[in-house]
């Protein structure tokens, strides 16, 4: 079955990057010239998607905009000889069909999810965290839609091997693999959070899913959990206990770009994959390194 739709959660208050964030969704923080967001509406393009449901608060409409069509700005550039520019701003306001909901309350990333329950009907979706980006050759949701459609349609998480001592940072799945695979496991459980000692596995979910429309079932049952929040883990993990969930170690190199470590990595990082840039951050790395070293 066909995955047409991607819910993005973009409700958060982004509190890592305040006071930016005060009057700037995190989302729309550039990494280069483009802002995070722009990166994972890519990706689910990309993957074959063809509706984006951004689930969204206040002062979250600069995001909207920036994947609407900017005419008064397209003709200007036109008439300033910058055709190429003019090309990219239109081909970003007509990159994909948006859809927006409010979460009125941040109560969490399960609450979130729940919120664009009345927009999925029927059918299966992906989730994609705004705010993780994974650059590859293959686009990460398009690799997890691969995996659901080999086994039956079912939900499938997307996992990255950690460093064991880091799983207290992240939900931590349980599984058996799948056919003897090294990078597919049915999913037993999930656990958030665990400490090294307690940890099952070291196979992290860093925020990519497909899931079954059911999982809509689970949301609305369960209580809130850690933090006071509704997790989207609790609702995965009840839905494991009932049926097929599969977790595959997807290829990329991720990027945490919620936190200022991954903020900065990921700028250097793709810098030095353009090829207009690369000589340029090399030189000022060299500069930084001499002096402050
Ligand atoms: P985070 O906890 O990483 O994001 O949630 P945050 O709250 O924006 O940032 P900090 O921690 O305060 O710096 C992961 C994703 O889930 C969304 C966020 O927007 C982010 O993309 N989210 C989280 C919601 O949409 N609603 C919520 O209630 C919670």
């Amino acid at each position: 079955m066909k995955i047409r739709t991607a819910v993005i959660p973009v409700a958060g208050k982004g509190t890592r990057f305040l006071p930016a964030t005060k009057e700037i969704p995190k989302e729309m923080i550039p990494i280069l010239t483009k802002p995070m967001i722009h990166y994972a509406v890519e990706e689910a393009v990309l993957s074959g998607i063809e509706q984006i449901v951004f689930v969204t608060s206040s002062g979250k409409t600069a995001i909207e905009d920036y994947f609407d069509r900017n005419l008064e700005l397209e003709s200007f550039l036109e008439k300033n000889n910058k055709e190429d520019m003019a090309k990219e701003i239109k081909r970003i306001g007509s990159m994909i069909e948006i859809t927006t909901v409010r979460q009125k309350e941040q109560l969490g990333l399960g609450h979130a999810i729940n919120c664009a329950r009345d927009l999925i009907k029927d059918e299966a979706f992906a989730v994609i965290l705004g705010d993780d980006l994974v650059r590859g050759n293959n686009p990460v949701t398009k690799q997890l839609m691969e995996i659901s459609a080999k086994n039956n349609n079912s939900s499938v998480i997307g996992v990255m091997e950690v460093p064991i001592e880091e799983t207290n940072k992240y939900g931590i799945i349980d599984g058996v693999p799948v056919n003897g695979s090294d990078k597919t496991y049915m999913m037993t459980r999930m656990v958030e959070k665990p400490d090294p000692k307690n940890a099952p596995t070291n196979l992290a979910t860093p925020g990519r899913y497909i899931l079954k429309q059911e999982i809509f079932k689970y949301l609305n049952e369960i209580p809130r959990g850690v933090g006071g929040e509704y997790q989207l883990t609790d609702a995965i993990n009840a839905m494991a206990a009932e049926s097929d969930v599969y977790a595959h170690i997807f290829e990329g190199n991720r990027f945490d770009t919620g936190s200022i470590r991954g903020y900065l990595n990921a700028t250097v990082e793709f810098a030095m994959m353009d090829e207009n840039l690369k000589g340029m951050m090399l030189e000022i790395c060299r500069e930084k390194v001499k002096k402050y070293e």
